[in-house]
């Protein structure tokens, strides 16, 4: 946002990464209507429209809202802002990218942000997004761009195969290293592997406890399991004494839920351990 808007945005939010969006936008002096939502339900399109006219410059919106274990319809949502108004789209991919199919050639999204420490299953250091030339062009208009994000100058090193501050090296090795088994394993199969996972996670999840997010928009990547009357220090410490941990809730949800994390280069037959030495340890609590 500090690049791609000058005076007012629109941010939607529905869980602790939304809020912090919307927070962004107002501590880099823009204007935003904040659009919020309930949280474990996911947002649409309808929730957006009534908000937007030709002063709105962007709409924020986060894909995989990790706080609640929602998925937000980003291709429902990105079609009813475009028939209403031309606003930038711009999406927090953060838990999403690398895991869960962002359809992007549709969404046509003009910046999509992630980092390299989640879905990518690298170690945290790298922030990456993508820019729609549209974001590019307005950029150039945009005053009090800062330096660091600033995404005109970043623009013009790339062009020339350089990067504006000084790279990490080492993550980008990482980033190329992962890139490639990415590949080698198949984007379809990846997504597929972690749907599975989340299933597992799930099924697992319902058979004690109750999920926070509603069905049909539950997260591929984030299960947020409402834990109930479950010691959960407790039993975090006896999964760790077993060599495993989840967890704990985020934000809002922190005291009222635990979160399983099936994203990045974990396997399927990770969660069924994970699934099992939980069953144990809950056996043994009671
Ligand atoms: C959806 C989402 N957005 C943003 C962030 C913030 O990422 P970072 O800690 O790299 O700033 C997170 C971190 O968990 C996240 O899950």
């Amino acid at each position: 946002v500090r690049s791609g808007v000058e005076h007012k945005m629109v941010s939607m939010s529905n869980g602790t990464f939304g809020d912090r969006w919307q927070g962004i936008g107002t501590e880099n002096g823009k204007e935003v209507v904040r659009v919020s939502g309930a949280w474990g339900k996911a947002l649409h399109g309808s929730d957006v429209v009534s908000s937007l006219d030709s002063s709105i410059e962007a709409v924020t919106v986060i894909h995989n809202e990790s706080s609640t274990g929602v998925t937000n319809p980003i291709h429902e949502i990105a079609e009813s802002i475009r028939a209403k108004a031309d606003p930038l789209l711009m999406v927090d991919v953060v838990t999403s990218a690398g895991s869960i199919d962002l359809k992007l050639k549709e969404l046509q999204p003009d910046a999509a942000v992630f980092g390299s420490q989640k879905a990518m299953a690298l170690p945290p250091g790298l922030a990456i997004m993508f820019a729609s030339e549209r974001l590019l062009k307005k950029a150039e208009t945009v005053q009090n761009r800062g330096y660091y994000f600033d995404l005109v100058e970043m623009k013009k090193f790339a062009d020339r195969d350089l990067t504006l501050t000084t790279p990490p090296i080492s993550l980008l090795y990482g980033l190329d290293y992962q890139l490639g088994k990415m590949l080698k394993e198949g984007m379809r199969a990846r997504f597929e592997r972690t749907h599975e996972m989340a299933e597992v996670a799930r099924t697992w999840a319902l058979k004690r406890f109750k999920l926070y997010a509603e069905e049909g928009y539950r997260s591929d990547t984030i299960i947020v399991i409402e834990f109930g009357k479950l010691d959960f220090p407790a039993f975090n410490k006896a999964l760790k004494a077993r060599g495993y941990e989840v967890s704990g809730g985020y934000g809002k949800c922190k005291d009222i839920s635990f979160r399983i994390g099936t994203m990045g280069d974990l396997r399927v037959e990770d969660i069924r351990e994970l699934t099992k030495i939980m069953d144990e340890v809950l056996e043994g609590m009671t």
